[in-house]
């Protein structure tokens, strides 16, 4: 349900806020991180943007004038402790720092699946095999992958990203192990819109060349934004 999973975010951020209000030592488990302050000051903007369009907070909430007034009582102290936040110019920079490292994880795990797509594309057995040698969809694909081809040209000849992409591919291959967990946790927050985004658009292709691969529906949706 809408609701629900508007509550469930609604938890989330008042989590956060409670950790913070705590005493350190009380909340000895898990330090409040900068990264934790500006996940934090994401949930508390959309708390704030959803309790200010009356629209989208009706819908929400089903028109019940009990959860309505819930909302809006929780973004007007989401409100207050924002204005707090964002008077430390020192944590607003952070979070800058910290949203462009989440963007360009997104950017480097787009190449990779562009790359994906391009070599499955260049591989008859594997793309036969993929598109159960359907030659529409073999088409389809080996269209996509020119697309593909274009779009990470454009995203290699960018030597600050690659750099950045090896410097973080290192850095996870130190952290061993638990790479991809160490991976998706990162960039989890931040990447989860753009990747939504590009699923979304990904599966609006699939829908139409009937592709089950989440690679090549990423990639796919990446070019379709
Ligand atoms: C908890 O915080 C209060 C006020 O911020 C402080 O006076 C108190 O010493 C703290 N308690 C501990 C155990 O650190
Ligand atoms: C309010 O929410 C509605 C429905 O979710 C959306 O279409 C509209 O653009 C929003 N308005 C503003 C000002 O954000
Ligand atoms: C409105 O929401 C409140 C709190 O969640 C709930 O107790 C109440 O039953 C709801 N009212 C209606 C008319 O659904
Ligand atoms: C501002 O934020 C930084 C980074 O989170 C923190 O170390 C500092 O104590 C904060 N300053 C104030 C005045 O709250
Ligand atoms: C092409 O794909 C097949 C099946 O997935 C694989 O066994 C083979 O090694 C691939 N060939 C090349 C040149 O990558
Ligand atoms: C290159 O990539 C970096 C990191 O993602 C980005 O900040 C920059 O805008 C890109 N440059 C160009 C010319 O696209
Ligand atoms: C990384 O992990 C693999 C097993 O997952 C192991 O074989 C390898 O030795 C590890 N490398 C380093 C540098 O720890
Ligand atoms: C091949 O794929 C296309 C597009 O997904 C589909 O419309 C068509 O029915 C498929 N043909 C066969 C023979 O399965």
């Amino acid at each position: 349900m809408q609701f629900s999973s508007l509550f469930f975010s609604l938890v989330l951020a008042t989590a956060v806020v409670a950790k913070g209000d705590k005493n350190s030592t009380s909340t000895s488990t898990k330090a409040v991180t900068d990264k934790s302050l500006c996940k934090e000051m994401t949930s508390l903007n959309q708390l704030v943007k959803l309790a200010s369009n009356t629209t989208k907070l009706a819908d929400k909430t089903k028109n019940n004038a009990t959860k309505i007034a819930d909302i809006q009582s929780m973004a007007s102290e989401a409100s207050t402790k924002l204005t707090t936040m964002s008077s430390n110019t020192t944590l607003m920079s952070t979070c800058a720092v910290i949203d462009a490292a989440a963007k360009t994880d997104d950017e480097c795990q787009s190449m990779k699946s562009l790359q994906k797509l391009i070599s499955l594309a260049g591989n008859d057995t594997a793309l036969a095999d993929k598109a159960k040698n359907n030659q529409t969809k073999i088409d389809a694909i080996k269209t996509m992958a020119t697309k593909a081809q274009t779009k990470l040209d454009a995203m290699t000849s960018n030597t600050t990203l690659t750099t950045a992409c090896d410097s973080i591919k290192s850095s996870k291959a130190s952290k061993n192990g638990t790479k991809d967990a160490a991976a998706s946790a990162s960039s989890a927050a931040t990447s989860a819109s753009s990747t939504a985004k590009a699923k979304s658009a990904g599966t609006m292709l699939n829908a139409k060349v009937g592709l089950i691969s989440s690679f090549v529906l990423v990639a796919a949706g990446m070019m379709m934004l």
